[in-house]
């Protein structure tokens, strides 16, 4: 576990977490457990702007997806994020971010930034060389993370097409969405 001060470097680049002086001064960024999926499920479902799961769904990113997703712990416990992810089992050099959401409290602060880079910190030492996510083509905080994440590496940023908007169910409510990938980072 790795605990993170206000104005230490968020990785071995200049940046920094940007949290606001009246908020807890460490983020602890770990893996999830079963007992985090009440947590995550109830982010998902105030926080808005993402598909919600179901409660189920999000105690399996602790009970088989721990090594490769991460929860991001406010000092007074509250949940800062988590990115949901996985390896496709056709894909094992890929780590896949099903969904990574930051608490609306923190945005902006470079969170969402550096849960992604543990994500793919612990994913390297596994093999896996490309991080891939879909998103919906007006997310553009969700684009300017990930290709945030492949500035900091020095790799490919790239987005294509995935999913017609055809293969959702109702009349066109939901978006298509759109596959951005990172890497390869080596
Ligand atoms: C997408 C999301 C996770 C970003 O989290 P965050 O912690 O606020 O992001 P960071 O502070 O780490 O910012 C990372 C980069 O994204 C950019 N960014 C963040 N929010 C942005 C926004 N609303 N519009 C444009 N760019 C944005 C930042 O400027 C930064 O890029 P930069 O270094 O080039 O300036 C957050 O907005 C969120 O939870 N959204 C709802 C859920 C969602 O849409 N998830 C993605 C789909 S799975």
């Amino acid at each position: 576990m790795q605990r993170l001060g206000m104005a230490r470097p968020v990785r071995d680049t200049s940046e920094t977490l940007k949290l606001p002086d009246d908020e807890p001064t460490s983020i602890t960024f770990r893996s999830p457990t079963p007992a985090d999926g009440a947590t995550m499920w109830t982010l998902t479902r105030d926080a808005g702007g993402l598909d919600l799961n179901s409660p189920y769904a999000y105690l399996l990113a602790g009970h088989h997806f721990g090594s490769t997703s991460i929860v991001a712990e406010a000092g007074d416990g509250d949940l800062a994020g988590f990115v949901f992810a996985y390896s496709p089992p056709d894909e094992p050099d890929t780590v896949f971010v099903w969904q990574v959401i930051t608490n609306p409290r923190f945005r902006g602060a470079g969170v969402g930034r550096r849960m992604l880079h543990e994500v793919i910190d612990r994913a390297r030492t596994r093999g896996i060389t490309t991080m891939t996510a879909t998103v919906t083509p007006s997310n553009d905080a969700s684009k300017a993370l990930f290709s945030a994440v492949a500035r900091d590496l020095g790799v490919d940023y790239g987005e294509r097409p995935c999913f017609g908007q055809e293969l959702f169910p109702g009349d066109g409510e939901h978006e298509p969405e759109d596959e951005v990938r990172v890497g390869p980072f080596g």
